[in-house]
């Protein structure tokens, strides 16, 4: 298993990380994942929202793949401050442009945890009238049970250590790495 160390990241430098998906894991799976999307949406045009910023290059190499046309739009919020802990509460930072007004809709996420923010952009979205609100995630972790929010597509089941890469981050580092690496089980915050 490759491991790296954390550089120039005060209190956090020195820590270990696991390579825990690899890139040609990521890139197979994300395969799998619009094939099924392309044909279950076969003669529609969905409208894909990434939440930014963690879902920008899983929606990039998700779209790419689709064999059916998409538009493309963006939103933002914030649940994760800093640091490791979620906040609870869920802000919304930049909102859609499209009209999503009678259209099908697929929200596009790097990963559900407590599985707050995918209720939430559910739930808004839901506000405008689509035709239909899907949820796409690359990554799962077990705590999204306790919500019993239910994702229409899931990449991978995580187990619950804090990951970072392929758009995932740890205050604003390590988006840019192309596979996903976890910290230690017993991480100091
Ligand atoms: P939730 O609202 O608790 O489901 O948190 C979802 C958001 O928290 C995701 O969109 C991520 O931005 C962030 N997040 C959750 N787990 C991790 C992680 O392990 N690494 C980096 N960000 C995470
Ligand atoms: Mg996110």
């Amino acid at each position: 298993m490759r491991t790296r160390t954390v550089k120039n990241m005060g209190n956090y430098t020195g820590q270990k990380l696991e390579e825990l998906i690899t890139e040609v894991q990521i890139q197979t799976r994300i395969q799998e994942l619009a094939d099924q999307i392309s044909k279950d949406y076969a003669g529609r045009v969905p409208i894909l929202i990434g939440v930014l910023n963690g879902s920008v290059f899983f929606l990039a190499d998700l779209a790419k793949r689709l064999e059916i046309e998409c538009e493309l739009d963006f939103i933002k919020v914030s649940s994760y401050h800093s640091g490791t802990q979620s906040s609870g509460t869920v802000r919304l930072l930049k909102d859609i442009s499209c009209i999503v007004t009678d259209r099908d809709v697929i929200i596009v996420e790097d990963i559900i945890d407590s599985g707050l923010t995918a209720r939430f952009l559910k739930h808004r979205l839901l506000e405008n009238s689509p035709n239909s609100v899907s949820f796409v995630s690359l990554l799962l972790k077990p705590d999204c049970l306790k919500l019993e929010f239910e994702a229409d597509y899931v990449g991978f089941e995580v187990e619950d250590r804090f990951l970072v890469g392929y758009g995932l981050d740890l205050d604003q580092k390590f988006r840019n790495l192309p596979s996903i690496w976890a910290f230690s089980k017993d991480m100091k915050l």
